[in-house]
């Protein structure tokens, strides 16, 4: 019955931006959820979204229902951003779904329903939300190692030990493809060789979750880790979101990818993947979809796109460099220049959960408590003020 219902705690990313938005002080920082924001405070709509915005205002005809896999100039377009030309169109079943959250959910029901019994392994650390749409997926979830006890490298030994002993043959992997979540640290590429040809050897099955492309080193080079995996073996599943790189958060914008080793595999889990889609959410919504198809269908959009995207890439990297400077400068004894190693939106600081505590109740600094601190909410003006806050909790 309802009323024995009792209170979920909340959410430990989004749950944050509540109490961020609640919280009264004018001096205030959000370092949790992983949302780029501009040098005045506010996640902007990018040019070329707006511009695509326009055309589609003039030329759209109807609000009728997409196909249950989406909208076909999207689906190819996000296929040739993944996989440019290494994979036979036909190889490929991509299905537009509601972000990248929900390529996730429909890649894990996918594998729960028709590759079963297996188990998917995660690294640890790893984005909060994997674990829960795993187990709601009905996927029992494994860990294997991967940030090592310094808390600011790979621990690949450690990495490749436990992907060769822990899991069977038949199981998943969940790998970051780019831009770790939450720690920023990426393998290298020939270690990527190596998890490929251990992935490959062991039989798993590869999920990669490619959340930030273009946020890394650029859409080519951060897609290392899917065409490195994809060159040793024939099958995988890729899940990306356009909410990140095209700032596009709130209309819910990705993609899942089955990669198989033929035309008529891929054929059948097109199918599946299209009954899970359709007992979720019936097929996807269009508005996203018909911005990044029509950004990407015009070479002058396109451009302008790539632009916007280095701008915010070039810029995360730049308040990386401010930030480890001007923590230097307060003169504490921890060093920060870890950071500018790391890929991507996020770093771990290596706070406690008390020190996160403590910055959020004595300084309006919000970080996730496992001290991870999104580098792109941090803001030029109010790096010296940050800065202090951070070494008050440190000393
Ligand atoms: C994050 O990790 O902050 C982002 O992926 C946003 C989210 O949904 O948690």
């Amino acid at each position: 019955r309802f009323d024995s219902i009792s209170v979920a705690p909340p959410d430990a990313i989004l749950g944050l931006t509540e109490a961020f938005k609640a919280d009264e002080r004018e001096t205030k920082m959000n370092l949790s959820v992983g949302v780029y924001q501009d040098a005045s405070g506010t996640t902007p709509v990018l040019r070329c979204v707006k511009e695509a915005e326009k055309r589609l205002l003039d030329t759209e005809s109807t609000k009728g229902y997409l196909s249950i896999d989406g909208l076909p100039d999207y689906r190819e377009a996000a296929r040739r951003l993944i996989f440019s030309d290494q994979i036979a169109a036909e190889r490929v079943a991509a299905v537009q779904t509601p972000g990248g959250t929900g390529a996730l959910r429909v890649a894990a029901e996918f594998l729960a329903t028709q590759c079963g019994p297996l188990r998917i392994f995660l690294p640890t650390p790893t984005w909060a939300n994997h674990n829960a749409i795993m187990a709601a997926a009905g996927l029992p979830v494994e860990t294997y190692s991967y940030l090592a006890s310094d808390k600011k490298t790979l621990d690949f030994d450690a990495l490749i030990e436990d992907l060769k002993t822990k899991p069977k043959a038949g199981d998943a992997v969940l790998l970051h493809a780019c831009c770790h979540n939450p720690t920023g640290v990426d393998p290298t590429p020939e270690q990527w060789e190596q998890i490929a040809s251990v992935v490959s050897e062991k039989k798993l099955i590869p999920l990669l979750d490619f959340a930030y492309q273009g946020f890394g080193e650029g859409l080519d080079e951060d897609a290392i880790g899917v065409r490195t995996i994809l060159r040793q073996m024939d099958e995988a599943i890729v899940c990306s979101s356009f909410s990140k790189n095209f700032g596009l958060y709130s209309e819910r914008v990705g993609t899942a990818c089955l990669v198989s080793g033929s035309a008529e595999t891929t054929k059948a889990a097109l199918s599946q993947l299209k009954r899970v889609v359709r007992a979720n959410y019936s097929n996807p919504p269009r508005h996203g979809g018909a911005i990044v198809a029509t950004v990407l269908a015009d070479e002058g959009l396109t451009q302008m796109w790539h632009e916007e995207l280095a701008e915010m890439r070039t810029r995360i990297a730049s308040l990386r460099k401010q930030f480890v400077d001007g923590m230097a400068a307060t003169g504490v004894d921890q060093d920060f220049s870890f950071l500018l190693d790391q890929k991507g939106m996020f770093s771990f600081s290596g706070l406690s959960p008390m020190q996160v505590d403590q910055l959020r109740s004595e300084h309006g600094v919000y970080l996730v408590g496992s001290g991870r601190i999104n580098v792109a909410g941090m803001n030029e003006s109010k790096m010296e003020w940050l800065c202090n806050a951070v070494a008050a909790v440190l000393r």
